[in-house]
């Protein structure tokens, strides 16, 4: 019998005398990862409820306050308001001395509705509805999800894509500085399943005279024709409204043609075919750019690819973990060549590839 490590938070497998997975320890493992992972459901909720009151909103209108002094203007509790902050305090989104409250940088940027990289809008619809967690189990054993989000694209897709935008365009034109387009006029763009067009406008705000087409849903693209006229970009822009697996494209006549998050809904079925027309729509030597979030290659290093694949599993019938590996290989069977991954902001990756001549 071996003694109690004298640390006894350290197990001995943390030594380098036990590897390899997976394996058994003299001692029980502890809880916390199950913990974890309920209180991971709650807090989620948590988020959704200081969103839905204000909280945020009114921490950076008002400033420092204590839970009695926001209780009043947000009408709300004051002692259940200070559970509320305390645990926002948990997730790194508020400080709190003696009692007084204030935003993080990370609440001020991410999660007041006017911060420069806002996900308030976002946190609520990217789970996709509630009813597919609910029924997982059951998606699982039988392969069909309860409410899949190809059923009412409109009703999952409309609040996305303007969730979404800001951080899009963001990727966009930060991937256009690194590509040159301010040196290259005219370029021509084809923007598929392009939500509110970020793609295709980062292209024609940077590049002289630029001219977009616009694919999207019928029921969808009048956010996209919003957006540009907006932006003061409707002259150059055409909207072909449709399905991109059945539209019309020409074929060669694109200097850029955008993928952006479209592959990961559409699944090893789908995504495919559908790169396969983007590339065909390229001229030679033009760029295509599929953007997305991808798992690691053993689908067990990169969590947030993983649960995204998960996600896409229980809300979509198509949508599957998308790796790395996977978008190379359908990339490389297309005729592409230097194929290159950029990430032009954090966490943002986005594959480059250039049409052979
Ligand atoms: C996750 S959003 C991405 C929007 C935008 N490209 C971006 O990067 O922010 C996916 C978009 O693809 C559109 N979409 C889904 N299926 C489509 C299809 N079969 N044909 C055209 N658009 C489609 C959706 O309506 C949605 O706007």
């Amino acid at each position: 019998m071996s003694a109690d490590p004298p640390y006894p938070q350290l197990k001995k497998t943390h030594t380098m005398a036990h590897t390899g997975r997976p394996w058994r320890d003299y001692k029980p493992p502890p809880s916390g990862p199950v913990w974890n992972v309920i209180q991971a459901g709650n807090t989620y909720w948590m988020l959704v409820a200081a969103i839905d009151l204000g909280v945020f909103d009114a921490l950076e209108e008002r400033g420092r306050q204590s839970a009695a002094a926001l209780a009043e203007p947000l009408k709300v509790s004051a002692i259940h308001l200070q559970h509320l902050l305390d645990s926002m305090v948990t997730f790194g989104f508020l400080d709190q001395l003696n009692d007084q409250y204030e935003l993080t940088e990370t609440a001020e940027r991410y999660l007041c509705t006017n911060g420069p990289a806002s996900m308030a809008a976002l946190v609520k619809v990217s789970p996709g509805p509630l009813e597919n967690w609910i029924h997982l189990a059951e998606t699982i054993r039988t392969g069909q999800v309860a409410a899949p989000i190809e059923d009412d694209a409109a009703g999952f897709y409309g609040p996305l894509v303007q969730a979404t935008f800001a951080t899009q365009l963001r990727v966009a034109s930060r991937l256009g500085l690194r590509l040159g387009w301010q040196r290259l006029p005219g370029l021509k763009v084809l923007d598929l399943g392009a939500g509110r067009a970020p793609w295709a406008i980062a292209v024609l705000e940077q590049s002289p005279d630029a001219t977009a087409v616009v694919n999207e849903l019928p029921e969808l693209i009048g956010l996209a024709e919003a957006t540009v006229a907006e932006r003061g970009l409707g002259a150059r822009v055409a909207y072909r409204p449709g399905d991109f697996h059945s539209i019309s494209l020409e074929s060669a006549a694109y200097d850029i043609v955008a993928l952006g998050h479209v592959c990961r809904t559409e699944g090893p079925d789908q995504a495919p075919g559908l790169i396969a027309r983007a590339v065909a729509a390229l001229r030679p030597g033009g760029k295509l750019l599929v953007a997305d979030y991808f798992a690691d290659n053993d689908r067990k290093l990169n969590a947030f690819g993983v649960q995204m694949g998960m996600t896409m599993l229980a809300n979509t019938r198509a949508g599957r973990m998308l790796t790395h590996k996977q978008m190379v290989e359908w990339l490389s069977a297309q005729p592409l060549e230097a194929i290159r991954l950029i990430e032009p902001i954090g966490f943002n990756l986005v594959y480059v590839a250039s049409k052979r001549y």
